[in-house]
Protein backbone atom coordinates (compact mmCIF):
# COMPACT_ATOMS: atom_id res chain seq x y z
CA UNK A 1 0.00 0.00 0.00
CA UNK A 2 1.73 3.48 -0.82
CA UNK A 3 2.18 5.58 2.05
CA UNK A 4 -0.27 8.52 2.57
CA UNK A 5 0.50 12.03 3.54
CA UNK A 6 -2.17 14.65 4.86
CA UNK A 7 -1.45 18.07 4.19
CA UNK A 8 -3.48 20.69 5.92
CA UNK A 9 -3.71 24.37 5.18
CA UNK A 10 -4.74 26.40 8.08
CA UNK A 11 -6.85 29.58 8.20
CA UNK A 12 -7.10 32.36 5.54
CA UNK A 13 -4.73 30.45 2.85
CA UNK A 14 -8.07 29.96 0.95
CA UNK A 15 -6.95 33.36 -0.37
CA UNK A 16 -3.72 33.26 -1.56
CA UNK A 17 -3.36 34.06 -4.97
CA UNK A 18 -5.18 37.62 -3.44
CA UNK A 19 -4.26 38.04 -0.20
CA UNK A 20 -0.61 40.20 0.18
CA UNK A 21 1.13 38.99 -2.61
CA UNK A 22 4.12 40.51 -2.03
CA UNK A 23 4.10 38.37 1.36
CA UNK A 24 2.79 35.63 0.17
CA UNK A 25 3.40 35.11 -3.49
CA UNK A 26 0.75 34.95 -6.57
CA UNK A 27 -0.17 31.45 -6.22
CA UNK A 28 -3.66 30.33 -5.24
CA UNK A 29 -4.31 27.85 -3.33
CA UNK A 30 -5.50 25.70 -6.22
CA UNK A 31 -2.04 25.71 -7.94
CA UNK A 32 -0.25 24.89 -4.53
CA UNK A 33 -2.29 21.95 -4.26
CA UNK A 34 -1.93 21.24 -7.84
CA UNK A 35 1.80 21.42 -7.79
CA UNK A 36 1.96 19.00 -4.80
CA UNK A 37 -0.58 16.54 -6.18
CA UNK A 38 2.26 16.20 -9.25
CA UNK A 39 4.93 15.95 -6.98
CA UNK A 40 3.12 12.82 -4.86
CA UNK A 41 2.49 11.16 -8.30
CA UNK A 42 5.98 11.54 -9.46
CA UNK A 43 7.07 10.06 -5.93
CA UNK A 44 4.84 7.35 -5.64
CA UNK A 45 2.96 8.48 -2.33
CA UNK A 46 -0.85 9.29 -2.20
CA UNK A 47 -1.41 12.95 -0.57
CA UNK A 48 -4.78 14.74 0.11
CA UNK A 49 -5.14 18.18 0.79
CA UNK A 50 -7.73 20.37 2.84
CA UNK A 51 -7.75 23.69 3.90
CA UNK A 52 -9.43 24.89 7.18
CA UNK A 53 -10.31 28.20 8.74
CA UNK A 54 -11.32 26.48 12.05
CA UNK A 55 -8.78 25.98 15.01
CA UNK A 56 -11.10 22.93 15.83
CA UNK A 57 -11.64 21.84 12.21
CA UNK A 58 -7.76 21.50 12.16
CA UNK A 59 -7.29 20.09 16.00
CA UNK A 60 -10.24 17.37 15.23
CA UNK A 61 -8.86 16.86 11.53
CA UNK A 62 -5.28 15.94 13.16
CA UNK A 63 -7.15 13.38 15.73
CA UNK A 64 -8.50 11.34 12.81
CA UNK A 65 -5.73 11.33 10.92
CA UNK A 66 -3.91 8.86 12.82
CA UNK A 67 -5.30 5.36 11.41
CA UNK A 68 -5.30 6.58 7.39
CA UNK A 69 -1.87 8.58 7.23
CA UNK A 70 1.77 8.06 8.30
CA UNK A 71 2.66 11.80 7.78
CA UNK A 72 1.49 15.26 8.22
CA UNK A 73 2.30 18.27 6.14
CA UNK A 74 0.59 21.98 8.14
CA UNK A 75 1.03 25.00 7.53
CA UNK A 76 -0.80 26.47 10.36
CA UNK A 77 -1.24 29.94 9.49
CA UNK A 78 -1.30 32.38 11.97
CA UNK A 79 -2.63 29.84 14.81
CA UNK A 80 1.03 29.06 14.47
CA UNK A 81 2.01 31.72 17.07
CA UNK A 82 -0.52 30.62 19.60
CA UNK A 83 -2.36 27.32 19.15
CA UNK A 84 -1.62 25.25 21.85
CA UNK A 85 -4.23 22.93 21.03
CA UNK A 86 -2.99 22.32 17.49
CA UNK A 87 0.37 21.42 19.17
CA UNK A 88 -1.19 18.93 21.61
CA UNK A 89 -3.21 17.43 18.83
CA UNK A 90 -0.23 16.88 16.60
CA UNK A 91 2.09 15.55 20.02
CA UNK A 92 -1.28 13.65 21.06
CA UNK A 93 -1.89 11.72 17.44
CA UNK A 94 2.38 11.01 17.58
CA UNK A 95 2.37 11.28 13.42
CA UNK A 96 5.96 12.74 11.86
CA UNK A 97 5.11 16.14 11.12
CA UNK A 98 7.21 18.66 8.86
CA UNK A 99 5.84 22.36 9.63
CA UNK A 100 5.38 24.64 6.60
CA UNK A 101 5.57 28.30 5.85
CA UNK A 102 5.07 30.57 2.59
CA UNK A 103 7.00 33.35 4.19
CA UNK A 104 9.49 33.49 6.57
CA UNK A 105 8.23 33.97 9.95
CA UNK A 106 11.22 35.05 11.84
CA UNK A 107 12.04 37.90 9.48
CA UNK A 108 8.53 39.19 10.10
CA UNK A 109 6.44 40.84 13.40
CA UNK A 110 8.00 39.70 16.19
CA UNK A 111 4.49 38.19 17.34
CA UNK A 112 4.92 35.63 14.37
CA UNK A 113 8.92 34.61 15.45
CA UNK A 114 7.19 32.20 17.77
CA UNK A 115 5.87 28.69 16.46
CA UNK A 116 4.05 26.70 19.22
CA UNK A 117 3.97 24.02 16.71
CA UNK A 118 7.95 23.77 15.89
CA UNK A 119 8.74 21.64 19.62
CA UNK A 120 6.53 18.99 18.41
CA UNK A 121 7.07 18.31 14.45
CA UNK A 122 10.41 16.91 12.95
CA UNK A 123 10.98 19.94 11.17
CA UNK A 124 10.32 23.29 9.71
CA UNK A 125 10.54 24.91 6.27
CA UNK A 126 9.94 28.52 6.29
CA UNK A 127 10.26 31.40 3.51
CA UNK A 128 10.42 29.81 0.30
CA UNK A 129 6.77 30.37 -1.06
CA UNK A 130 5.19 27.09 -2.90
CA UNK A 131 8.56 25.94 -2.94
CA UNK A 132 8.06 25.63 1.16
CA UNK A 133 5.45 23.19 0.56
CA UNK A 134 7.39 20.96 -2.17
CA UNK A 135 10.32 20.82 0.54
CA UNK A 136 8.02 20.06 3.31
CA UNK A 137 5.99 17.00 1.04
CA UNK A 138 9.89 15.88 0.00
CA UNK A 139 10.33 15.69 3.55
CA UNK A 140 7.43 14.13 4.96
CA UNK A 141 8.07 11.51 2.23
CA UNK A 142 11.48 10.59 3.47
CA UNK A 143 9.85 10.37 6.57
CA UNK A 144 7.49 7.44 5.74
CA UNK A 145 10.15 5.87 3.82
CA UNK A 146 12.41 5.38 6.96
C1 LIG B 1 2.01 31.81 7.35
C2 LIG B 1 2.68 32.80 8.34
C3 LIG B 1 1.75 33.17 9.47
O1 LIG B 1 2.38 34.09 10.35
C4 LIG B 1 0.49 33.83 8.91
O2 LIG B 1 -0.41 34.11 9.95
C5 LIG B 1 -0.16 33.02 7.84
C6 LIG B 1 0.68 32.36 6.85
C7 LIG B 1 2.89 31.54 6.11
O3 LIG B 1 2.60 30.59 5.40
O4 LIG B 1 3.84 32.28 5.85
O5 LIG B 1 -1.38 32.97 7.74
O6 LIG B 1 1.80 30.58 8.02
Amino acid sequence: MAEKILVIHGPNLALLGEREISVYGKFTLDEINAALADLAKKEGVAIETIQLDGEGEIVERIGKSRREFQALVINPGAYTHYSVAIRDAIAAVGIPTVEVHLSNIYAREEFRHKSMIAPVVIGQISGFGINSYLLGLLAAIDLVRK
